[in-house]
């Protein structure tokens, strides 16, 4: 059976990430600019490894050159999100690709992405909130500008402060100050960790960074103790298993912790992460946990109540989806 139907929330999209290909290749060609080796034979993007997917993720991100680029690339997200059911979607957004990091710029973009966003809202009844993050591999004098970026812009748009790309890149602690820097202005915080790195990768990320959600977090199943620990502090796990499954972090959805997780009293929300690089949407995601775990209405309710409490948004927002959330079961 379709979950397309069944009312979706969202806490884990990198907006680049979720680019349709034709979108990119539109602008591309609209530029003049060659994008060879981005996209496979049937207009996929293509790569090899995450690593790899990092650098066709950045060649793809290099035609967005302007806000109004920003702008017509949000539209075309939330219109595809809010066709999967999704109510409430939290975006990764990148000063480093939104301006080179440049305040002025950046609020620009900001600006540019929020203006889409609400037009979706007025549309589709889809709300989005905002979440700047670092790229790891970047550097932490980087993050520090980033950082920058959403303390000048944080409100009730932009709501939050993370971390993404190669988390094998340098060490938490190398991110401190980029992260309290945000928290300082007042902005939630979540950190790409447990992916690419085992348990001893997630608590220096607890630890160093403190964050109340973890991006995947899922490798934390390789230790009891801090399965334990995530459960007790209440550490939201932006959960992405289509994602972890493409690029090999599990060999397939039956080998993938999301149940065990669930199971020890983890709090589990569920996510695409980057879309159409990983072949999936939000209701595939829906109809794989019912397939393979058998999730039913009532399991996909509590996910969904999960999410929207771990929500970075406020409290007149959660309400009414939550409402609409309780309405639907
Ligand atoms: N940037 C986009 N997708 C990512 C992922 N899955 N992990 C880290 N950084 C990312
Ligand atoms: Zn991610």
């Amino acid at each position: 059976m379709s979950h397309r139907a069944t009312p979706k929330v969202e806490l884990h999209l990198h907006l680049e990430g979720a680019a349709p290909p034709r979108l990119i290749a539109d602008m591309a060609k609209e530029r003049g600019i060659n994008l060879n080796g981005v996209f496979a034979e049937d207009g996929s993007y293509a790569y090899r490894d995450f690593w790899h997917f990092l650098e066709v993720y950045e060649a793809a991100t290099s035609v967005l050159t302007s806000p109004e680029d920003y702008q017509r690339l949000t539209r075309a997200v939330l219109a595809e999100s809010a066709a999967q059911g999704v109510i409430y979607t939290e975006a990764f957004l990148s000063p480093d690709f939104c301006g080179g990091r440049d305040v002025g710029a950046w609020k620009e973009y900001l600006h540019a992405i929020r203006e889409a966003a609400e037009a979706a809202e007025r549309q589709d009844g889809i709300t989005m909130r905002g979440i700047v993050t670092c790229i790891r591999h970047f550097g932490p004098d980087k993050a520090r500008e980033t950082a920058r970026c959403a303390a000048e812009t944080m409100g009730d748009f932009l709501t939050g402060f993370g971390i993404a790309g190669d988390e094998k890149s340098g060490q938490a602690r190398d991110f401190d100050y980029a992260f309290d820097m945000a928290r300082e202005a007042g902005l939630r915080l979540t950190a790409h960790a447990g992916e690419w790195r085992g348990p001893k990768g997630i608590v220096a990320t607890l630890d160093h960074l403190k964050p109340e959600r973890l991006g995947h977090g899922v490798r934390a199943i390789e230790d009891p103790e801090l399965v334990d620990r995530i459960a007790a502090e209440g550490i939201v796990l932006e959960v992405c298993p289509g994602s972890n499954v493409t690029l090999g972090v599990y060999p397939d959805w039956q080998r993938h912790p999301v149940q065990l997780l669930r199971e020890a009293g983890v709090k589990v929300t569920v996510s695409t992460d980057d879309p159409p690089f990983f072949h999936t949407t939000m209701t595939r995601e829906f109809d794989m946990l019912a397939d393979t775990f058998g999730w039913e209405d009532a399991d996909f309710l509590d996910l969904n109540r999960t999410a929207m409490n771990a929500a970075f948004c406020d409290e007149t927002t959660r309400a009414a989806k939550l409402k609409i959330l309780e309405g639907a079961a």
